[in-house]
């Protein structure tokens, strides 16, 4: 097992009803910016809840930040932090809601040129302005991490951002949430935690036996549930389940003491910001690939993952392994995500190539657990998943 440090500083207020908790939490005395997203909160009922729980709070509302969040917008929303003397943000919705969220905490407090620095140059942000969060869409564990994805429209890039200071003081998840959401977001989160936990997982054996088993139970998780989820989200004991699986997938724990991958999604963001294409969906069509083009360095991983989750019995070690990645593939068939780039556009050509240039013009020349996938192995992957 390899040395680690841990440190996760949210609360997590879990359960039915506890949005009203937020009269509790928020500090009397803030000036809240309650940010959400294209307004399905105002279909569902959220708005209202969180609404009814901030009556004594001084309230300035930004709607509007779309999925995959944007720059442009956000810093619209920068404007309304300082012209207001904001002091605390509450984000209410998924992973964009809060990924935005978590952006304006840095910028509020950026002290540089121009806060799209803070993504370019890997600015890591110690302390940033207090934030906390309504989660209305298990997917990404936004709501217990201190990361964010930004994009930016106008040059179609997408970063990623972080530090310590990103965490969110609080989180409320109420797994009610979910009854509103439509199909192909719930597939979205469930193949989304599910790359989560294979990315932290599917890497070498480091003799991390606990750090295995708690990523194995969460991906055994996903497969039960998903049947549920997707035939019922109002089922609340499986909307529990999964809401949970998506936290726990993504809020550090698992990551303790062992290698990790997150080849898979640095591939997938650029898909996302060259064709728009869900962020969930770009791991579905990369992953495949990802593990066939890796095979030797990760068999060992896969035949044990095939074994324990898909139980798969029959056959030698690198049977097993192959089988493992057919049966993941075939689950992601099962959500009803297509595993093809080609699936999603017909313009694809050249993606493999632009995307290796995009990586060796970062001076991304070692992706994987093993820091050795070159932008010639990633053009050839990617190229694998046309
Ligand atoms: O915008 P509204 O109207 O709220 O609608 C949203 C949006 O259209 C809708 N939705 C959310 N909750 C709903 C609902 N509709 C009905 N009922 C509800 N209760 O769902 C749509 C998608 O929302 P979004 O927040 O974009 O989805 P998700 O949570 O999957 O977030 C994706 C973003 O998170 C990033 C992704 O790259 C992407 O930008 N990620 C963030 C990570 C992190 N911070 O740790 C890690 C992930 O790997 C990922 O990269
Ligand atoms: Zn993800």
């Amino acid at each position: 097992m390899n040395n680690f440090e841990l440190k996760n500083p949210t609360k997590i207020i879990f359960g039915k009803d506890t949005i009203k908790q937020l009269e509790s939490e928020i500090p009397k005395d803030a000036k809240v910016l309650l940010l959400y997203g294209g307004g399905s909160i105002k279909k569902n009922g959220i708005y209202e809840q969180v609404k009814k729980a901030l009556t004594k709070v001084d309230v300035v509302e930004f709607g509007g930040i779309p999925a995959n969040p944007e720059y442009a917008t956000l810093m619209e929303a920068l404007q309304v932090i300082k012209e207001e003397n904001i002091t605390y943000l509450l984000a209410v919705g998924g992973g964009s809601v809060i990924d935005g969220t978590k952006f304006l905490s840095a910028a509020a407090l950026f002290e540089g040129d121009t806060p799209w620095d803070i993504l370019t140059n890997n600015i890591r942000t110690e302390i940033g302005m207090p934030f906390a969060t309504v989660l209305t869409l298990p997917a990404t564990g936004s709501e217990m991490n201190s990361g964010a994805v930004i994009t930016r429209a106008e040059t179609k890039e997408k970063l990623a951002m972080g530090g310590p200071g990103l965490f969110p003081v609080f989180s409320i998840l109420d797994p009610q949430v979910i009854s509103s959401i439509p199909q192909r977001q719930l597939a979205n989160g469930l193949m989304d935690s599910f790359t989560h936990v294979l990315e932290q997982y599917m890497t070498y054996p480091v003799g991390a036996l606990l750090q295995d088993r708690f990523a194995e139970s969460i991906l055994q998780t996903i497969i039960e549930i998903a049947p549920k989820v997707l035939k019922d989200p109002t089922d609340y004991e499986a909307a529990a389940n999964f809401m949970w699986s998506c936290t726990m997938a993504l809020n550090g724990l698992i990551q303790k003491g062992v290698p990790g991958d997150w080849a898979v999604h640095a591939m997938g963001h650029e898909l996302t910001a060259l064709f728009g294409i869900d962020h969930a969906r770009t791991l579905a069509i990369i992953t495949p690939s990802h593990y066939k083009f890796n095979f030797e360095t990760k068999k060992e991983k896969l035949a044990q993952f095939g074994e324990r989750v898909w139980k798969i019995k029959e056959g030698n070690k690198e049977e097993r392994a192959h089988a493992a990645i057919d049966k993941t593939e075939a689950f992601f068939h099962k959500l009803g995500i297509q595993t093809k780039l080609s699936d999603y556009t017909d313009d694809y050509k050249g993606t493999a190539e632009e995307i290796a240039k995009r990586f060796t013009d970062r001076g991304w020349l070692g992706l994987g657990e093993h820091q050795n996938l070159t932008p010639e192995k990633v053009e050839k992957i990617v190229k694998m998943a046309y």
